[in-house]
């Protein structure tokens, strides 16, 4: 099967709420996305919902329901939020206050392991599938397999900020590890975070890997790839 892609939209939400204003509105994002071949829209509502909010996911949902994977801390407010919409997927990751952006994996300490347990048992049962975004480490992928997700997202983070070329070797290698161990365990596996134009061929690559989800690197290069287009349109107006 070819590989597949996911967009994340979070970064038109941003652009939106700089303002305050309804534009850019993340469902004609959504739709332009899916109208050139993007198998999935990826929004990460945050609990402080600074970008994407509950009303762009009941929006979303209302019109492309499976094709929308949310990503979502593991907080009860979010399983409820996740069971109300139904999006097709839904990724459990961590958030750390005053975050600029996701910094890695789940911790899977024992009481954080019980919860993923109960939210992902929460929304299988609704139908809908949970992906489990992990470091790339052995103990991470079996957790995630323990937990019963039906896909790990593996963290490219690290990989993506390698100093040097030696260092994003070897961090491509624990990638390539930790997709063969999570495809022995019968997990889905997917990858994203930080990656780019220039990085993302050696991680699309290795083996068992099945989805990318890929965001800023996109947005930010359709700001500048359509910023001609928006000038001309105006001036043409003038
Ligand atoms: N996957 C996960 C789990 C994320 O949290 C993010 C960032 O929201 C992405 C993928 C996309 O990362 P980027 O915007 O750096 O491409």
């Amino acid at each position: 099967m070819a590989l597949q892609l996911g967009v994340n939209i979070d970064h038109v939400a941003t652009i939106r709420q700089a303002r305050r204003a309804s534009y850019p509105d993340p469902l004609s994002a959504a739709e332009l996305c899916l109208c050139v071949g993007a198998d999935y829209i990826v929004i990460h509502v945050r609990g402080d919902e600074r970008h994407m909010n509950e009303k762009d996911l009941a929006r979303l949902c209302k019109s492309y329901r499976k094709y929308i994977h949310l990503e979502c801390n593991s907080s009860l407010k979010m399983q409820k939020m996740a069971l109300k919409h139904k999006p097709g997927s839904v990724c459990i990751v961590p958030e750390l206050p005053n975050e600029v952006t996701t910094t890695g994996g789940l911790k899977f300490t024992p009481k954080n392991f019980t919860r993923i347990r109960q939210m992902t048992e929460a929304l299988q049962q609704k139908g809908i599938r949970v992906s489990l975004f992990v470091d790339p480490t052995a103990q991470s992928i079996r957790a995630a397999a323990k937990c019963g997700a039906d896909i790990v997202e593996l963290c490219t983070r690290d990989y993506s900020e390698a100093k040097n070329k030696k260092e994003q070797a070897k961090l491509l290698r624990d990638l390539a590890l930790a997709s063969l161990l999570a495809k022995e365990l019968g997990l889905e596996v997917h990858a994203g975070h930080g990656l780019d134009y220039e990085n993302v061929l050696p991680v699309a690559d290795l083996c068992g890997v099945s989805c990318m989800n890929i965001g800023f690197s996109i947005i930010s290069r359709a700001v500048l790839a359509g910023l001609p287009n928006a000038v001309c349109a105006m001036k043409e107006l003038l």
